[in-house]
C-alpha cells in the first residue's frame, strides 16, 4: 500500500530497535504507547555505553582531553538541535524535559506578572502546561483563562480571539494534543497572542517528535519538548526561546556553569544558553539526543510525518468499525497525529489496557495527565494507542483483534 522511503526501509529501522524483537506473554510485543515515551535505537544506546566507556569527564571544566571531547560532544548536541528546529545555538538550552522547560518559563517570566495580568492556556493542555502557571498565578494575583474546545475535538479560534486580550501576557498552548492528537494552529494563535504584545510558548513535547518543526516558521517565543518522546533517552529536554528574550530573563536554576563571575556579595550570569543550566549537566542525555536527532534526520521528519498519517488513517478506519467504540479528536487524519484516544463502551480503560497487555500489546489507560480535559469529555479514563514511525500496519491489525478479544471477555 505504502511505497514512501520509510515503509520500504521498516524491517531494517525494527532491527535498531531492539526492544520491539520480544515476546510479552507469549506474544509480539506489540508497543502502542510511543506518547508517553518512546523506544530508543541501537544508536543512541551505544552512544550512551560510549560515551561512559570511553570519554567521561565534566564539560566546560577540563583542560584536559577527556573532558574537551565530552565538552565538544555536549556543545554539538546543542547544535544539532538548533539546526533541527531551526534555531541558533544561543537559543536552545537544555532541562531535565518538557515540564522543567515550561516550570523555568512560569518562574522566570512570572516574576514580571502584576495583579490582574492574565495567562492563556487551552483546555486540552497537560498538566505541565496548566500546573507552573496556576503556582505562578496565585503567587502574582494573575488570572488563567482558556481557550475552549469544539465537540471535533478541535481549538475555537474564534473564543481565541476573544479571551486574548491585551490583558494577556502570556500565552501557553500544546502543538498537538497528547490525548485528542489534535494539530493546533500555532502559527495562527501565536500572531493573536502577539498582536496584543503577549508572549507566546509552544508545548511541543507531542509535535516535535512527529512532524518537521521550524521555530521560525511558526514564530512561537519558546519552544518545549522532551528528548525521551523522540528517541532520546530520559532526563534530557530543551527549551528554546528567542535570544533577546532569553537575554533579558533572569536564571531558574543559580550555581556553577551558569555564573561569569562570583564574589562574596554577587554573582553575574554566564553568556547563552549556560546561563539557564546550573549546575553538571545530563551530558550523557545530552550526546545521546543528539544521535536520537541525527536518526530522525537520517530519515526525514517529512517522511516521518507522511508514514505516520498512514498509519493514523488506517487506524481510524479500522477502529470505527468496532461498535460502541468512541474514538476522542478528530476523525481526518490531517487534523491529527498517530495518537488516539477512546473508550469501549461497558469497558473501563484500564481493563481494556489489562487485557491488550495479556495480548503483548502496550497502551495507556488513564487520564493522560490532562484531567480537566477528561472532565470536559465527561470521562474519568480513555485508552491510548499512539504509533510511531516503528509502528506497522500489523500493530494497527494486533489492536484491533486485541480489543475484539476483550470484547468477548466482558460479553459485549
Ligand atoms: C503535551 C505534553 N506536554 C508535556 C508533557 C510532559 O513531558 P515530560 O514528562 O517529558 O516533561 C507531555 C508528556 O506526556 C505531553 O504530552
Amino acid at each position: 500500500m505504502l511505497n514512501n522511503k520509510l515503509s520500504l526501509n521498516l524491517e531494517k529501522i525494527r532491527k535498531d530497535f531492539v526492544i520491539l524483537n520480544q515476546k510479552v506473554h507469549g506474544h509480539r510485543l506489540v508497543y502502542l504507547d510511543n506518547a508517553s515515551t518512546s523506544q530508543k535505537p541501537i544508536q543512541v544506546i551505544e552512544a550512551i555505553n560510549n560515551y561512559y566507556q570511553e570519554y567521561n569527564a565534566n564539560v566546560h571544566r577540563g583542560i584536559y582531553e577527556l573532558s574537551e571531547k565530552s565538552t565538544h560532544q555536549y556543545e554539538l548536541a546543542h547544535r544539532k538541535v538548533a539546526v533541527f528546529i531551526g534555531a541558533s545555538f544561543e537559543e536552545i538550552i537544555f532541562t531535565r524535559g518538557t515540564t522543567e522547560s515550561i516550570n523555568l518559563l512560569a518562574y522566570s517570566l512570572g516574576q514580571n506578572l502584576k495583579p490582574g495580568d492574565e495567562i492563556v492556556l487551552t483546555q486540552m493542555e497537560h498538566h505541565s502546561n496548566i500546573v507552573p502557571w496556576q503556582e505562578i498565578a496565585k503567587r502574582q494575583s494573575a488570572q488563567i483563562k482558556y481557550i475552549p474546545i469544539t465537540s471535533e475535538g478541535e481549538l475555537d479560534l474564534d473564543a481565541a480571539k476573544k479571551i486574548i486580550t491585551d490583558k494577556t501576557k502570556i500565552v501557553s498552548v500544546a502543538h498537538v494534543s497528547n490525548v485528542l492528537g489534535t494539530i493546533n494552529p500555532v502559527k495562527e494563535i501565536g500572531q493573536i497572542a502577539h498582536n496584543h504584545n503577549a508572549l507566546f510558548i509552544v508545548d511541543g513535547a507531542q509535535s516535535v517528535p512527529n512532524m518537521a518543526i521550524n521555530v521560525k516558521e511558526i514564530n512561537c517565543d519558546f519552544l518545549a519538548f522532551s528528548g525521551h518522546k523522540m528517541i532520546g533517552p530520559t532526563g534530557i529536554g530543551v527549551l528554546y526561546g528567542k535570544k533577546d528574550l532569553l537575554e533579558k530573563m533572569s536564571p531558574f536554576l543559580y550555581g556553577g556553569d551558569m555564573i561569569r563571575e562570583v564574589s562574596f556579595q554577587n554573582s553575574s550570569w554566564n553568556c547563552l544558553p549556560w546561563k539557564f543550566e546550573a549546575g553538571t549537566p545530563n551530558i550523557v542525555g545530552g550526546i545521546g539526543l543528539g544521535i536520537a536527532i541525527d536518526y530522525l534526520k537520517q530519515i526525514g521528519m517529512k517522511e516521518i510525518e507522511d508514514y505516520e498519517k498512514e498509519i493514523t488513517a488506517y487506524a481510524l478506519k479500522r477502529l470505527q468499525t468496532i461498535e460502541d467504540l468512541v474514538i476522542y479528536g478528530p476523525k481526518d487524519p490531517e487534523k491529527r497525529i498517530a495518537t488516539i484516544s477512546f473508550n469501549v463502551k461497558g469497558i473501563h480503560a484500564h481493563d481494556l489496557a489489562t487485557i491488550l497487555d495479556r495480548e503483548g500489546i502496550a497502551v495507556r489507560g488513564g487520564h493522560h495527565c490532562a484531567m480537566p480535559l477528561m472532565n470536559l469529555l465527561g470521562i474519568t479514563a480513555s485508552a491510548r494507542a499512539s504509533f510511531y514511525f516503528y509502528n506497522t500496519f500489523e500493530d494497527v491489525d494486533a489492536l484491533i483483534e486485541g480489543i475484539k478479544k476483550a470484547k468477548k471477555v466482558f460479553k459485549l
